[in-house]
Order: C-alpha cells, then structure tokens, then sequence
C-alpha cells in the first residue's frame, strides 16, 4: 500500500450517525475484529474487552438504552428534582465513568464546535430543545446501527488501559472503512454500566468506556456533515536546536 492510499483509507472514515438496517455479514465482521488484534498495546497487556451485540439482543439494549434516556431527560435539562426521582427510582446514571461533567476551558470551545457545526447541518436551532432531544436520542437508539461494540478497558491499569482500547478502537474502525463499514464511537453509552450487564458476562475489573456502532451508511444528510480535523498539537521546544 503506497502513503497516500493510507491517508486516503484516513479521510474516508467518519462519523456515521445513520446506518442502514441491513446487518454486517457474519464474515466481514469476523474479519475486523480480527484486524484489532494488531494494535500496539502497553506492554502487550491488551487490557480491554468487547461486548459485541447483534440481532434480538441489540434490539433488547436498544429498548433499554432508549427507555433509559426517556427517564433521563430531566437530568439532561438540568431538572432539579430529577435527580431526586432518579435516586428514589433507582434510575440514576451508573457508568463506570462521568460521560456528562463539563469540559476544560481549553478543550470545551472544540466540542463546542462540532455540535453548533452539527445541529447546524441537521437543521436544529439554537433554542429548539425538542428537536436537541430528539437528536440526543437518536444516539441511544446507535443511530440504526445493525451492530454495537461496548468497549470496557481494565480499571487496574488506566490510564493505559483505556489508552491501548483507543488504539484497538482506530485499528478496527480503520478495517471497518477498509470493509465499506462505517462506524461511530458512542461515548454516550458508557453513561449506563447496568443496561450491557444484564446481557454480558463483564468481569468486575473491566470498566465501560464508550460503545462502538457499525454498519453501512445510509442516504441521510447528516452523513454529509464532516468534523474539522485541525492538525495535532505540537509543543513549543524550550531550546532552539
Ligand atoms: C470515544 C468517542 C466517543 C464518541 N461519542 C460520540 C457520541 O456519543 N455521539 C456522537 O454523535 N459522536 C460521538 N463521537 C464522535 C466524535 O464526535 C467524532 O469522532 C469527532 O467529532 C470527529 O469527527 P469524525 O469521527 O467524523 O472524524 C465519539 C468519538 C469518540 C472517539
């Protein structure tokens, strides 16, 4: 493979956020998990694990995860006593890590960025909290993927662990786009630990990092819509040679 057919493998993947039902065949998908065994990993450790769910069990997570956030929605707007009726209800977020808290200074302005540049290419205006909600909603519902990966790293050797599951996670969206498969990081599914225990055996150590959605893309427009892609920080050298 020559440099440029790579960069180009690199600019084709993005961020799929509607997908076709039609499922990945059983092969293609055996074939980019696979291709995740090559990662780099810290000391070859590969402490992370998959929940991969298809089928009636994904249309079980699917029901739950969507049930879930419509209980969710007055923690999501803020709501005071929401939170009181979550905690009384026994519906309050269980995630292995906070997906809500408020970002850096310094990094919320490009977060920012690509939700102003998304609600703006799908039509929802600033004040339209319906339309914000619905969108939001769409995500637990992985946007119609036929396949949703649940990636968990190993709680004993964070930040490393979750640093070797980012690398696997490149490496099998990379195969995927090479396969015609799209795909999208779900971080919003690491808000619900319980929801994937009630169908997979995780072991305790193992900690929810983010979901994973697969599948071929549909026709919708926001499958147009691209992220910038600013180039990679550099630090200024302190010395000039
Ligand atoms: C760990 C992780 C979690 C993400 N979670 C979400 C998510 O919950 N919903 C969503 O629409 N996009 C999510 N994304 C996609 C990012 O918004 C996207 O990667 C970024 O804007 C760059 O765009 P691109 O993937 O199209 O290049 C996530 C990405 C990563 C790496």
């Amino acid at each position: 493979m020559r440099s440029n057919e790579f960069t180009e493998l690199l600019k084709s993947r993005y961020s799929v956020r509607d997908f076709r039902p039609d499922p990945i065949p059983e092969q293609t998908l055996a074939e980019i998990l696979d291709d995740a065994r090559y990662a780099p990993s810290w000391s070859n450790t590969r402490g992370y694990t998959l929940a991969v769910a298809s089928g009636a069990q994904l249309e079980r997570l699917r029901g739950a995860y969507v049930a879930e956030f419509d209980a969710a929605l007055g923690m999501y707007r803020r709501k005071p006593t929401a939170f009181v009726k979550a905690a009384l209800t026994g519906r309050l977020p269980d995630g292995d890590f906070k997906t809500w808290g408020r970002y850096p200074d310094d990094l919320r302005p490009r977060s920012v960025k690509v939700g102003v540049g998304l609600y703006q290419h799908l039509g929802i205006e600033r004040g339209d909290r319906d339309g914000r909600d619905a969108w939001n909603r769409r995500n637990c519902e992985f946007f119609g993927a036929p396949t949703v990966i649940w990636v968990f790293a190993h709680g004993g050797l964070l930040p490393f662990s979750a640093q070797d599951a980012g690398l696997m996670m490149q490496t099998l969206m990379l195969s995927a786009t090479a396969h015609q498969v799209g795909s999208c990081a779900l971080g919003v599914l690491a808000t619900w630990r319980r929801l994937i225990d009630a169908e997979f055996d995780i072991a305790r150590p193992y900690k929810l990092l983010t979901g994973l959605a697969l599948g071929y893309p549909s026709e919708a427009a926001v499958n147009q819509f691209r992220a910038d892609h600013p180039p990679v920080a550099l630090a200024r050298s302190r010395t000039t040679s």
